[in-house]
C-alpha cells in the first residue's frame, strides 16, 4: 500500500492530511508514504520531520501521487492536479461534491475512487473519523477568538478601581459541534452566553455548558432533527416566527456567532440585514457558514465588512485553516483512524460492504455511485 500526502494549493488552505505522527503509524501498519515537500509547511511541519517519520519526500504533486494506490488530501483537488490522479487510485478527502459536479464525473470516468469523507457516517464507531467535527470544533472556539479580538471591550466583567466592566453578550446561533464549542469558549472568556438551534437536543446541551436557550418551540421544532443527527430545511412560516423571535434579541446583543448548516444545501439565513443594523456600533458577527451562502446578509468570503453603522462582520474562509497545526493534527488522525481497521498483516484491504465505506464512497468504475448524488442527479 503506498499512501501519498501532497501540499495543499487552493485558496486559504493552509492545512495537510498528514503529520509525522500519523506517517509513522501508517509505515508501522505496512505500508509505504511520499509526502509532496513542503506539505506540513503551514502546520510548522518540515520536510525532515516526516523523514524521520520515514515517509519519503518527493518534489511535485505529480511525482508525489505516481504509482499511489491512497492519495490523502484535505480538499479536493484542483482541475491541474486531477490530471496526475490515475486509474485504480483512491483518493480520500472532503470532496465537496456538490460544489463541482463536473470534476467529480471526470475523476469517476477515469477511474479514480473518490471518498468523501465529510460523509462519514455519524454513528459511534466512525466518531474519531469524522472531519466535520474535527474541524467544525476548531472553527468554533477560533471564531470566539477572532470576535473577541475584533471587539473594543473586554468579554469579562471586571470590577476595578476606575469602575466596572460589563460583560460581553454573546448570541450563539446554530448549536452543532462548531456552536458548542463556541459557547464553552463565550464562558471560559467570562461572556454571557444565548444561543439558537432548531433542533431540540440542543436545548440541554446548551444549558449544561451555561448559557440560556432561545428558540420556536412548536411542532416543527420537535421533529427538525434528522435520523442522521442533522437539522432539516425549516418551513418559511418557522422561519418568519424564529426571525422575529431572535430580531429583539440581537439589537442587544454585542457578538454573534451564526453556524447554521442543513447539509447539501445552501446555508439559511439567519441574520438579516435589519436585524445588523438593530445592533449598536462596535458589535462584532462571525459568520462560520459564509462558505455555505452565509447565514448573515451583507457577509463576505474572506473578507472583513464594516457597516454603515459600526458593526463589524467577519467572514473567513477556512477558520480551521488558522489553527493549522491542529487541525492538520486531527484531520490526519481522522484519515489514519479510518483506514487502519483495512490493514490486515502489512496489506491492505478495503471493504466494500463496510457500511463507512459504502457512506463515503463517491465513485466506483467509472461511474458516481453515491445514492446522495444519484438522487440529485435523477
Ligand atoms: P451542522 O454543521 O450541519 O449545523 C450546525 C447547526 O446548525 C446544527 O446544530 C443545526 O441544527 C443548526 N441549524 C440548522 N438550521 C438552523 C436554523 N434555521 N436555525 C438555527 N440553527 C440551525 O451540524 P453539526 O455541527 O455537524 O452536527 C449536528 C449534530 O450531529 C451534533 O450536534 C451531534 O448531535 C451530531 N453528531 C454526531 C456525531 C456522531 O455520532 N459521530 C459526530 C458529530 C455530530
Amino acid at each position: 500500500m503506498k499512501i501519498a500526502i501532497p501540499k495543499e494549493t487552493r485558496e486559504h488552505e493552509t492545512r495537510v492530511a498528514g503529520v509525522p505522527e500519523t506517517v509513522k503509524k501508517f509505515v508501522a501498519l505496512g505500508a509505504e508514504v511520499v509526502v509532496q515537500a513542503g506539505a506540513g509547511d503551514g502546520a510548522s511541519l518540515p520536510d525532515a520531520a516526516y523523514e524521520a517519520a520515514g515517509a519519503t519526500i518527493a518534489k511535485t504533486f505529480a511525482a508525489t501521487v505516481k504509482g499511489a494506490d491512497a492519495v490523502l488530501k484535505i480538499q479536493r483537488p484542483t482541475e491541474a492536479e486531477a490530471k496526475s490522479l490515475a486509474k485504480g487510485q483512491m483518493l480520500f478527502c472532503t470532496m465537496s461534491p456538490y460544489g463541482d459536479r463536473e470534476m467529480l464525473g471526470s475523476l469517476a470516468e477515469k477511474g479514480v475512487d473518490c471518498f468523501a469523507m465529510e460523509f462519514m457516517p455519524r454513528i459511534t464507531r466512525a466518531q474519531s473519523m469524522d472531519v466535520l467535527s474535527s474541524q467544525a470544533n476548531l472553527a468554533g472556539y477560533k471564531a470566539v477568538l477572532e470576535a473577541a479580538n475584533a471587539y473594543g471591550r473586554a468579554m469579562p466583567q471586571m470590577m476595578t478601581a476606575a469602575g466596572t466592566v460589563a460583560p460581553a453578550k454573546v448570541f450563539i446561533m446554530g448549536v452543532g459541534v462548531a456552536g458548542l464549542q463556541a459557547i464553552a469558549t463565550a464562558r471560559r472568556l467570562g461572556a454571557i452566553v444565548t444561543a439558537t438551534d432548531v433542533r431540540p437536543a440542543t436545548e440541554e446541551q446548551v444549558a449544561s455548558l451555561g448559557g440560556k436557550f432561545i428558540a420556536v418551540k412548536n411542532e416543527e421544532f420537535a421533529q427538525a432533527q434528522t435520523a442522521g443527527g442533522y437539522a432539516k430545511e425549516m418551513s418559511d412560516d418557522y422561519k418568519k416566527q424564529q426571525a422575529e423571535l431572535v430580531a429583539g434579541h440581537i439589537a442587544k446583543q454585542n457578538i454573534v456567532i451564526t453556524t447554521a448548516l442543513i447539509p447539501g444545501r445552501k446555508a439559511p439565513i439567519l441574520v438579516t440585514k435589519e436585524m445588523v443594523a438593530s445592533m449598536a456600533p462596535g458589535s462584532v458577527i462571525v459568520d462560520l457558514a459564509v462558505e455555505q451562502g452565509g447565514n448573515v446578509e451583507g457577509a463576505k468570503l474572506a473578507e472583513n465588512v464594516v457597516t454603515d453603522n459600526g458593526v463589524t462582520i467577519l467572514g473567513f474562509a477556512n477558520l480551521p485553516g488558522r489553527l493549522t497545526a491542529d487541525a492538520s493534527a486531527l484531520y490526519s488522525r481522522n484519515h489514519l483512524n479510518f483506514l487502519t481497521p483495512f490493514f490486515k498483516e502489512k496489506a491492505f484491504a478495503l471493504d466494500d460492504e463496510d457500511e463507512l465505506v459504502k457512506g463515503i464512497r463517491l465513485t466506483k468504475g467509472g461511474e458516481v455511485v453515491h445514492p446522495q448524488l444519484v438522487a440529485a442527479k435523477g
